[in-house]
């Protein structure tokens, strides 16, 4: 059972979540026009009066940049006021996912983006881990990622969620955790909503932003601790193969935060993961507020 919390910013207020509900005739559910952002928060483990979001500004950015693909602006304080006062109202004691839509709610027939009514909600749910932090199986999917020149990749467009959607089916029905896509250049992509990392001989090496890939939050944020920890961090296309021979391959995303592959079609990938796991607990002391180098990707919100 989904754990939705009480309360959704509609229409520019917090209302009860069982009250927020839009007419099967919006434009967004059919087309597929509308984006999203996602993040987490969590009570700060030290003080249970405060709750803590992961890179606000970066993920308010990205959701302003979507809303510009949908020919709609979306101010950047407007989100930032209705994300903190949906946590006031909402007072969440345990971890969350925080969903903020930004989509097409006239009720007219035409595929477009001009002329349109757009509206903005978010609603939250309790999420723990989206995928197991042991490891994950995956499967090469035999859905291609899509181009950058068939649609907005760098912004999170709902109807791109096809393709993840096939994907994350295809591999789990045919027995895998997840999917992994190979773009149209026969480069790999990453996976149905998370960004991958390889390690080869310490370097740490991911598919750059020209390999139509979202340009996810976590994956910068991972580039820039590797950095820091003195590592070599290059973008660059990556290779099938280099997959089954890599000393370790990990996913990062706002949902599954970091981790490890462990099993890629029939090739098991063991290892010590040791540089994995040198990010991973950065990040996990990042985001539960105890990395003063790092408050400044932490934004704190008093719920009393
Ligand atoms: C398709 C896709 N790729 C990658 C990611 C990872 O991005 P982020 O780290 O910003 O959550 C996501 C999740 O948002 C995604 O949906």
């Amino acid at each position: 059972m989904h754990q939705f919390l009480p309360y959704a910013w509609f229409n520019g207020e917090c209302i009860p979540f069982a009250e927020a509900k839009i007419s099967i005739a919006t434009h967004a559910l059919h087309y597929g026009t509308a984006a999203f952002g996602g993040m987490r928060a969590i009570p700060n483990p030290s003080d249970k009066s405060e709750f803590l979001l992961f890179r606000t500004d970066k993920h308010i950015k990205r959701l302003t940049q979507s809303a510009k693909f949908l020919l709609t602006e979306l101010k950047e304080d407007y989100v930032l006021n209705a994300l903190e006062q949906i946590i006031k109202i909402n007072k969440p004691d345990k971890p969350i996912y925080i969903r903020p839509f930004v989509y097409t709610s006239d009720l007219g027939i035409a595929p477009r983006l001009h002329n349109i009514e757009t509206n903005f909600f978010i609603y939250c749910i309790e999420l723990g881990d989206y995928l197991s932090p042991d490891g994950v199986t995956c499967r090469m999917s035999s859905w291609t990622r899509q181009e950058d020149r068939s649609l907005p990749l760098r912004g999170k467009i709902s109807g791109a969620y096809i393709t993840s959607s096939l994907a994350k089916t295809e591999a789990s029905l045919s027995g895998f955790d997840e999917a992994l896509l190979l773009n149209s250049r026969g480069k790999v992509s990453e996976a149905s909503g998370m960004n991958l990392f390889i390690v080869r001989d310490g370097d740490l090496i991911t598919p750059g932003v020209d390999q139509d890939i979202l340009e996810g939050i976590t994956r910068a944020s991972v580039i820039e601790l590797a950095r820091s920890m003195g590592l070599k961090v290059i973008e660059r296309p990556v290779d099938k193969t280099e997959l089954f021979i890599a000393d370790e391959v990990f996913l990062t995303g706002t949902a599954a935060k970091i981790t490890p592959i462990k099993q890629i079609e029939s090739t098991k990938l063991v290892g010590e993961r040791k540089i994995m796991k040198k990010l991973k607990s950065k990040l996990i002391e990042i985001t539960e507020g105890r990395s003063k180098d790092y408050d400044s990707w932490i934004t704190r919100i008093k719920l009393n």
